[in-house]
């Protein structure tokens, strides 16, 4: 089975919708495409954008920081104004969280956003309060775990997105090009078949950047 790709110039003709970004965000782009680290697509930032808007979210959370990209692209959300936002970032990576931190700083946004370094499977639990809105994009062969301790900290009425689902297209088929992403393919189905079943939320899966599962709590 070949890869599924969402075909080039429809992804260059929504990138090239989106509102122009502050010269930092390319500059965190180059860095990330010369250092092979993943980051979320903009259109998926603009994404996140507009349903935080639409959910009017405070207290969000994000698994998987990156060097602060996706983060960076909720914090300096124009449509938080009038909103007190706090978004809470798990890393695993230290170099990652390192680099991210100083991302916030640079963008004069650390008081909106608050990094932990760490394993997200531990530090869920130990975190305080509930969220209105998750943002999942760490490890996909930890999906199904994520879900299940997140689940808990969401309120009813939040939403929970989850990133690079479809991956590639690999997950319509179960297929890997190699052994070793067989049990992230095989994570990712589960997780979306969890979210069919569930009966506590809705769920809709767009093919936006490499595939955005959008579930909303009932
Ligand atoms: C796709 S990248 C995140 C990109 C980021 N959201 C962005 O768009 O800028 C996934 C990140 O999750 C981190 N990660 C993987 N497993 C993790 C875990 N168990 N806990 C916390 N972070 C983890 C990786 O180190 C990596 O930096």
């Amino acid at each position: 089975m070949a890869e599924i790709k969402i075909p080039e110039n429809i992804v260059n003709f929504i990138q090239q919708l989106l509102p122009e970004r502050p010269p930092l965000f390319a500059e965190i782009e180059e860095e990330c495409k010369r250092d092979y680290i993943p980051l979320i697509e903009p259109e998926v930032g603009q994404l996140l954008r507009v349903l935080l808007g639409i959910k009017q979210a405070e207290r969000i959370l994000e698994l998987g920081t990156g060097i602060g990209y996706s983060a960076l692209w909720m914090a300096l959300n124009p449509g938080n104004e009038g909103r007190q936002i706090k978004i809470t970032t798990l890393e695993i990576d230290q170099s990652r969280y390192e680099r991210a931190c100083h991302y916030f700083q640079k963008a004069g946004v650390t008081t909106v956003v608050t990094p932990l370094l760490g394993d997200a499977n531990k530090l869920i639990p130990q975190l305080e309060g509930t969220f209105d809105f998750v943002f999942m994009d760490a490890a996909k062969g930890q999906y199904p775990e994520f879900f299940q301790k997140v689940w808990p900290l969401l309120e009813p009425g939040g939403v929970l997105v989850i990133d690079n689902v479809l991956m590639n297209g690999w997950v319509i088929d179960m297929y890997w090009p190699e052994r070793r992403k067989k049990t992230m393919v095989c994570r990712v189905r589960k997780l979306l078949e969890m979210l069919k079943e569930h009966s506590g939320l809705l769920t809709t899966t767009l093919p936006l950047g490499d595939g955005v599962a959008i579930c909303v709590k009932k």
